[in-house]
């Protein structure tokens, strides 16, 4: 498992010259901001869209999303020109930045397993220390001096939503293609339990960023890190190879 000495990332980030190692690199590499800001588009305009298409044919009648929050246009101006309320509109908002979600989605996986990135911020998660950072947050005594590392709250909210993420483009290619992905769709329980799936997941997503959004507004070193990057940390260290000793 690879570990970062958290001292050694702290002289580093201060240091006014430091001596760099050769893969010392910031702590929000470029991809990782590019990827982050892309997809925090994306997101925000599939759930606006999102909105706009489920409040064509609600799945819960006494849950509705007001107008001013959906994107597909004034309802009015589109149902004069096109016959609809801005249904037709947010579907080509939802098809076309499904792509850059998609692609961008791929992309982020793959940088994430193959540099390690996953394995050295997200990993692994701890019980006890998941327990105890809730109880410490919820009681307002969780300091966040080190930003270099992700508490067990964190790393649970970044799985989480990188998992809903995955289900929610999942179920949306269930509900957009239910003929040709039918194993997907029936393992989601049809046409319909794909869309309560998709549904329950867009939830899921909002309350993250309720949290997400306000926490890094909270912590504003955190916001100003994922966009200029971040202290410089250095190369992670690896644990000495593993030499059992004869007799034990
Ligand atoms: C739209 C406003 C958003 C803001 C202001 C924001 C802000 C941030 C910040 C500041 C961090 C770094 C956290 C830290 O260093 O403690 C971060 C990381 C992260 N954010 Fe966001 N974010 C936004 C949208 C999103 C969205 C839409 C998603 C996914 C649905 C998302 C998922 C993540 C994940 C998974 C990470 C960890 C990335 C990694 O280290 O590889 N964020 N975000």
């Amino acid at each position: 498992m690879a570990v970062v000495d958290s001292k050694a990332v702290h002289d580093m980030a201060n240091a006014r010259s430091p001596t760099l190692h050769p893969r010392a690199r910031r702590l929000h590499p470029w991809p990782v901001r590019l990827m982050h800001w892309a997809n925090a588009v994306a997101v925000v305009v599939m759930i606006g869209s999102g909105w706009r298409i489920y409040d064509n044919d609600p799945i819960f009648s006494f849950i509705n999303f007001p107008v001013p929050f959906t994107l597909g246009g004034e309802p009015a101006l589109t149902f004069r020109l096109h016959g609809d309320a801005g249904f037709g509109n947010a579907l080509l908002w939802h098809f076309a930045f499904m792509w850059l979600l998609v692609i961008n989605g791929i992309a982020y996986l793959t940088y994430g397993v193959f540099t390690g990135r996953f394995r050295r911020m997200l990993w692994p998660i701890s019980l006890r220390e998941l327990l105890k950072t809730a109880k410490d947050a919820l009681s307002f005594e969780l300091t966040h001096s080190d930003i270099t590392t992700y508490n067990a709250v964190q790393r649970v909210l970044y799985v989480g939503v990188i998992l809903a993420l995955i289900v929610i483009v999942a179920a949306g290619l269930a509900i957009w293609k239910p003929v040709q992905l039918h194993v997907i769709t029936a393992l989601l329980g049809g046409f319909q339990g794909a869309r309560l799936v998709h549904f329950l997941a867009m939830l899921a997503i909002v309350a993250f960023l309720v949290v997400h959004v306000s926490l890094s507004l909270i912590e504003i070193r955190t916001l100003k890190a994922m966009v200029t990057g971040g202290p410089i940390v250095p190369a992670p260290v690896r644990p000495a190879p593993f030499h059992p000793v004869p007799g034990e």
